[in-house]
């Protein structure tokens, strides 16, 4: 059965690019629904996209006056919302954004928008103040807690003379997006991921700990992708403000000895082992069992080496696909492409972690994909939960690539 997509267009001057985003979502091989609210018709007539999909566009929550079936019409949007296996909104306006955060529902979109229970993707567009704005950010950050994917605005010239940040992104990214998130696609079904996520504390005496600022975004984004996707999921995971994703298993560990112990308990199971945990590379061997007292004088730290984890599964994979990361603040291709190769992984995603809004505890994510087989992929900026789509698709891809050169 073709994934079934409901698209809902706002009223925006991207909504001309919703048609070319349902030629993409049609030719790769999805059932296209519009749904166009008043603003969206201002710009784009309901007929282009019905002509696109061979389906009646539906403009509005009633259908017309001396319409005799009210009953069936009132109850559209249930229909609508039963019958599809994905929402996605191309150009979500701020308007939009809004009422969905709110739970308004004025119309055929955000009723509809109440009514579904499956997975929604956003793709906003509007002008960069009107993004920027904090209302924005905050109905933003509000649809992504409620696991919404965001397909981040591009930065670029608008139609309102500005340049910046606001202009939909490319109808074929989106579509990228939607296409991989089909929620009947089970094809980690029979893996075992092994996964690490967050930080690691090292304690230097019973109430002080040395970490990093890592949130475990990425890492809970790839487990919850991998269990949707029909993997078992084993979570090993240090200490993150996270809430656990559906059907993973959390060994939670805080150090970095800890999560060794815990790695290497749950390697035979696994197939794919995947590392994104920012694990502490030092470490107090010995932390004293009192809490040091402050004297006037100097305090030094002699500490040593963490044990390299990704190195130790290097060597024991086996025929497992070993997935590293690399957070970096400069030559992050050369880096990932030198771990790669020094810690025998079959892929290190690499991310730039000194850029604003992007890396450590942030929502999105641009990375760099790392090849075995000498290839190198640049995914744009997106949700992380996007990129984690992306990287179990690469993931695969490359795991079929190796067996054929082997
Ligand atoms: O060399 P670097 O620490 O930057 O490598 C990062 C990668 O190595 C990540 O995948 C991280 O989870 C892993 N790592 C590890 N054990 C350590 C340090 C990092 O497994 N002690």
């Amino acid at each position: 059965m073709p994934m079934r997509v409901a698209l809902g267009v706002g009223g925006g001057i991207a909504a001309y690019k919703a048609a070319e985003l349902v030629r993409a979502l049609t030719s790769g091989g999805a059932a296209v629904q519009v749904v166009m609210t008043d603003s969206a018709q201002r710009f784009i007539t309901p007929l282009t996209f019905a002509a696109l999909t061979g389906r009646k566009v539906i403009t509005s929550l009633f259908s017309s006056a001396g319409d005799e079936d009210t009953l069936s019409s009132s109850i559209e949007h249930i229909r609508v919302a039963q019958e599809h296996d994905i929402l996605v909104v191309a150009p979500a306006t701020a308007d939009l954004m809004a009422q969905f955060s709110h739970g308004l529902a004025r119309d055929f979109l955000t009723t509809l928008y109440l009514a579904f229970t499956g997975p929604v993707v956003l793709a906003p567009a509007m002008n960069t103040n009107m993004w920027l704005h904090p209302a924005t950010q905050d109905n933003c950050k509000v649809l992504e807690s409620r696991g919404h994917i965001i397909v981040s605005p591009g930065d670029g010239p608008l139609a309102c003379g500005m340049v910046g940040p606001g202009r939909m992104a490319e109808p074929m990214q989106i579509a990228e997006v939607v296409l991989s998130h089909n929620a009947s696609k089970k094809d980690l079904d029979g893996e075992t991921l092994l996964l690490t996520a967050g930080p690691t504390r090292e304690a230097l005496d019973p109430v002080r700990f040395i970490s990093n600022h890592s949130s475990g975004k990425m890492g809970y984004a790839l487990a919850a992708a991998a269990a949707r996707r029909g993997a078992r999921v084993i979570l090993v995971s240090g200490p993150v403000k996270l809430p656990p994703p559906d059907g993973v298993q959390i060994v939670q560990v805080e150090s970095a000895a800890q999560m060794r112990a815990a790695v290497l308990q749950h390697l035979d199971a696994s197939t794919i082992i995947i590392k994104s945990a920012a694990v502490a590379d030092y470490h107090l061997e010995n932390p004293p069992k009192q809490k040091v007292k402050k004297t006037a004088a100097r305090l030094s730290l002699d500490l040593t080496p963490t044990p390299d984890i990704l190195a130790e599964l290097g060597r024991k994979k086996g025929g497992r696909l070993l997935i590293g990361f690399a957070a970096e603040t400069s030559n992050m291709v050369a880096e990932a492409r030198r771990k790669m190769e020094t810690k025998n992984c079959d892929m290190v995603v690499g991310n730039l972690v000194n850029q604003a809004g992007l890396g450590f505890d942030s929502d999105e994510n641009e990375v760099t994909l790392v090849m075995r087989t000498g290839e190198t992929v640049q995914l744009p900026r997106a949700s992380k939960r996007a990129i984690a789509e992306s990287i179990l698709d690469h993931l695969l891809k490359l795991r079929l690539a190796l067996y054929a050169s082997s």
